[in-house]
């Protein structure tokens, strides 16, 4: 099926000029010698076994030796990570390395939650036998089975079922460090005789072969003084149907198979961050990011597994024989070392990986409202323009963005003296309107002695070196260019320092950052990024630690807008390549999609990938980047990112401008009000937000979040949750005026005119062009903004609106997260948070538990009710409250009930 969809693929690119990536620039596995050694690896080929004898269980740690078939040496360690050893940690080892091998950095994993060991209760050792040994995890109901040869381990649920198997199937391979042979000179080959074979003359000759030892590609050689150092295992999920994560890649949310029957690509899914020119959907292909981590669910629950590796990975997906489903991980270099997070629902998957890998920051409201962008806004005039045209036209928006022609000829932290001569004034100017400015920061620095940045870095040292010792030079934006090496922690320091108010010229504390280009993007690199065997601080190669390269950009760019204000003030950066632990640093978007239908539709599975991997604060360009854009499909692409956690229009250079006013009416007014429900929306998202910030769940949720055993959610991926209370299903086909979706079991209010549909089935629903479906779940609570401001800033001190959507029960129930919105009191206790809820005809204000108080002015002044027969009256404290019956839909609507948020009442239905 592969060579005909992609010969089908490209004769519509030739037809239609439909946008293609140009497949040939990038690798498949076939073409990466340590992928195809070890894809091609069976289970006979090799297999390891626990040295009985080694094996030591002290306080609540099993470490062993095991060997494989050539006698080389492991250490095999499993750890448990948090007090309820709902994480556990298997690794494996080489136990006398050659040369050391990378692991990525502790301070990836959370600081506090990675240095916590279970409490003895919490791992009790049961069996222990010649063959197995089994460790019981009572609290959590759950058992790991130590099988000792071959090494086998196994996550199993109360009753013996497996929910997460490694090297089941025999897969595990872990290329030792070795030196590289030198045949030896066999006496006897005289002049014009051929040497005789030796054993290391053919040993040398296969793995010369193999790739082992150095490899070409496209005319770039990748020199391996180290030579091969690949690891593959598999892990599977024998109980479980659905595998979704590993983002990134333009896929369905639940993967399909790469291998066996009922395959659906035929490369595994490729983990190895690229700048994709034009990138092609429905496949598995790598993108800019790469999270290793993959979360498998089924009506009996969620597991998860991390494969903490930073180095080019590849993955294959299988159906296994029992119809569970396989994964086998095969990094570069690096070392084995997985997580898994135990459950049982995906919630408490999230968190556990929230506790090793740190949650969401909390996102300044600014950045969680609109944000207009395009490459470029020209000059302090267009700036102007812009911003005054939105005002015009009663759009609100937040933040305007700056592209890299901004510049002073690609050097960032420079501007463009003619176009942008006086950046501060143009700064403030919207500042004084509340609102925020955003700088495009990229990672390639311009080679030339004039510009500070790279004077001062490569007299420091700071560069990443090549192969030869001498600094990087490569090709980007600027031209030649240099690279940060941003694996020392000296360089971060100083990538940080660059963006104090006095080094940053023209900045202020509305500045706010955009990271591209941090895969890192070398356009003359093989496949469009740096060459492998760069050297990075602490001598490791960048073929080590390619993966987190840009995490560590943006984590440090994060830490340079804290430092700016003393710590005071949230910083906000956005990258284009993350990482596992990104989440701390802000929020990412999916590159460069194109002005199609299609990419509108695939930026729900893709965002739901990115969610469910830990990823929360993700968006795709609205609009689409590449090529212009139609009003139908701009307007229907308006409408589904108002509703995406980060929402921010774009597109190229090359792209007839399209702010939301030039294409007149109707389009002007459908954008308008999709803008405006993002904003009224602000309090219930931020809230959303604010839980990321505790537990990492995510704030765009695939439907089976909150309905885990409703089978028909599993693998549904064209609408998506909105936190527990909405329900999107935009529409992403032209022309249409309807849309079906698969609504969960229970009632559902149509926000727009709260007509009520229920769940457990698909239903079709009104989408007209002025429009799209969102429904809100019966038995929740969601808290407004209606008033029609042009920013978040200006919403500041606006009253609430409650919707409260009865359940069957007559119940309902809501949160409401508070705080300033922008500063870093919250992590000193400047907060609170809100319960609502509704049963029994009363509705009761309560503080959350274990929120502080906090007080903010902000008044309620309306409360909308659904689901309920009309009220006789209703009161609070006795006195009566004025309300409408809707004929219709029958909403009962409180107006002016006259109490704060932060204030504890009840209001009685009778
Ligand atoms: C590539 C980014 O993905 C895109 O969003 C940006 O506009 C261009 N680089 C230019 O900076």
């Amino acid at each position: 099926m592969r060579p005909l969809l992609v010969c089908a693929v490209v004769a519509l690119c030739l037809a239609q000029v439909v946008l293609c990536v140009d497949r040939s620039n990038f690798k498949q596995c076939k073409d990466a010698s340590f992928c195809s050694r070890l894809r091609a690896t069976t289970p006979e080929a090799d297999s390891y076994a626990v040295m009985r004898e080694s094996l030591r269980f002290t306080k609540g740690k099993l470490t062993a030796e095991v060997l494989n078939e050539a006698e080389v040496s492991f250490s095999l360690e499993i750890v448990f990570p948090s007090t309820r050893a709902d994480l556990i940690r298997v690794s494996l080892r080489e136990s006398t390395p050659l040369v050391p091998r990378f692991e990525p950095n502790e301070a990836l994993l959370d600081p506090v939650a990675a240095r916590e060991t279970a409490s003895p209760e919490a791992v009790v050792l049961e069996e222990e036998t010649d063959s197995v040994v089994v460790i019981a995890l009572p609290q959590l109901g759950r058992k790991l089975r130590i099988v000792l040869d071959p090494l086998v381990v196994t996550l199993e649920d109360a009753n013996g079922l497996a929910l997460v198997a490694l090297n089941s199937r025999n897969l595990l391979a872990f290329e030792h460090t070795r030196t590289k042979p030198v045949p030896e000179v066999v006496g006897g080959a005289g002049e014009g005789e051929d040497a005789a074979p030796t054993p290391q003359a053919d040993q040398l000759k296969a793995e010369e072969a193999a790739g082992m030892w150095e490899e070409s590609w496209k005319g770039t050689t990748d020199s391996k003084k180290h030579g091969p150092q690949g690891v593959a295992l598999d892990i599977d999920f024998p109980a479980f149907k659905h595998v979704y994560g590993i983002p990134e890649h333009a896929a369905p949310f639940s993967l399909p198979d790469t291998t066996g029957d009922e395959a659906r690509y035929s490369d595994p899914y490729r983990l190895y961050n690229l700048d994709v020119f034009e990138y092609e959907l429905d496949n598995e292909m790598a993108l800019y990011g790469a999270v290793p981590f993959m979360v498998a669910h089924s009506a009996a629950g969620s597991v998860g597994a991390l494969w903490l590796n930073a180095a080019e990975t590849f993955i294959d997906v299988t159906t296994l024989g029992g119809g569970g489903r396989g994964s086998r991980w095969m990094s570069e270099t690096g070392v084995i070392d997985v997580f898994l997070m135990v459950g049982p629902a995906p919630a408490d998957v999230l968190a556990q990986y929230a506790g090793l890998t740190g949650a969401a920051a909390l996102p300044p409201v600014f950045s969680i409202s609109y944000h207009q962008c395009r490459w470029n806004y020209r000059d302090e005039d267009d700036v102007r323009m812009v911003d005054a045209k939105f005002d015009e036209h009663n759009i609100p928006y937040d933040v305007l963005w700056l592209d890299i022609e901004h510049t002073d000829g690609k050097r960032y932290f420079t501007w463009d003296a003619t176009k942008f001569p006086a950046p501060k004034a143009m700064i403030d100017g919207l500042a004084a309107k509340g609102r925020k400015m955003v700088t495009i920061i990229d990672p390639h620095i311009k080679r030339d002695n004039n510009y500070y940045v790279y004077r001062d870095a490569s007299a420091a040292g700071h560069f990443i070196k090549d192969a030869s010792g001498s600094e990087y030079d490569g090709f980007c934006w600027p031209g030649s260019s240099a690279w940060l090496d941003l694996v020392s922690p000296a360089v971060r320091d100083y990538w940080a320092s660059l963006f104090a108010f006095d080094t940053y010229v023209g900045s202020t504390p509305t500045l706010f950052t955009w990271n591209d280009m941090n895969e890192p993007s070398v356009f003359n690199g093989p496949e469009i990024t740096m060459k492998k065997d760069a050297i990075h601080f602490g001598g490791w190669e960048h073929r080590d630690v390619h993966n987190m390269y840009g995490m560590l950009f943006q984590r440090s760019t994060a830490a340079g807008q804290l430092a700016r204000s003393g710590g005071k003030a949230r910083p906000f950066v956005l990258t284009r390549s993350f990482f596992v632990s990104s989440q701390r640093d802000g929020a990412v978007w999916t590159g460069d999609n194109a002005a199609e239908w299609s990419h509108l539709e695939a930026s729900v599975p893709m965002l739901l990938s990115h969610s469910i991997a830990g990823i929360p604060f993700i968006g795709a360009d609205v609009g689409g980047f590449f090529g212009d854009v139609e009003p139908e499909l701009l307007a229907r692409w308006y409408q589904a990112g108002a509703f995406q956690p980060f929402f921010r229009a774009h597109g190229h250079l090359d792209t007839k401008r399209r702010e939301p006013w030039l294409f007149g009416e109707p389009y002007t007014s459908i954008i308008r009000s999709a803008i405006r429900a993002r904003y009224a929306y602000l309090p219930y998202l931020y809230t959303l937000f604010a839980e990321a910030s505790r537990t990492l769940a995510p704030v765009m949720r695939p439907l089976w979040w909150h309905y885990p055993d409703h089978a028909p959610l599993f693998d549904r991926d064209s609408e998506f949750m909105l936190g527990r209370a909405l329900l999107i299903a935009p529409a992403t086909a032209p022309g249409v005026t309807s849309v079906t979706a698969y609504l969960p079991p229970g009632a559902w209010y149509d926000v727009r005119d709260f007509a009520m549909y229920q769940g457990g089935q698909l239903v079709p629903l009104d989408a007209p062009l002025e429009s799209i479906p969102v429904l809100q779940a019966a038995g929740t609570i969601v808290p407004k903004k209606e008033r029609a401001r042009r920013n978040s800033a200006a919403m500041v001190l606006d009253p609430f609106t409650l919707v409260v959507a009865l359940d069957a029960a007559g119940s309902a129930r809501g949160e409401l997260y508070l705080d300033d919105g922008a500063s870093t009191d919250h992590a000193a206790g400047a907060w609170t948070s809100r319960h609502f809820s509704m049963a029994s005809g009363m509705l009761t204000s309560t503080r959350a538990p274990g929120a502080p108080e906090y007080h903010t002015p902000e008044a309620i002044e309306r409360i909308v009710v659904l689901g309920m027969p009309a009220p006789a009256a209703i009161t609070l404290n006795g006195d009566s409250l004025s309300f409408t019956v809707d004929p219709t839909s029958g909403a009962v609507t409180i107006r002016k009930p006259d109490v704060l948020a932060i204030d504890d009442w009840t209001i009685v239905f009778a």
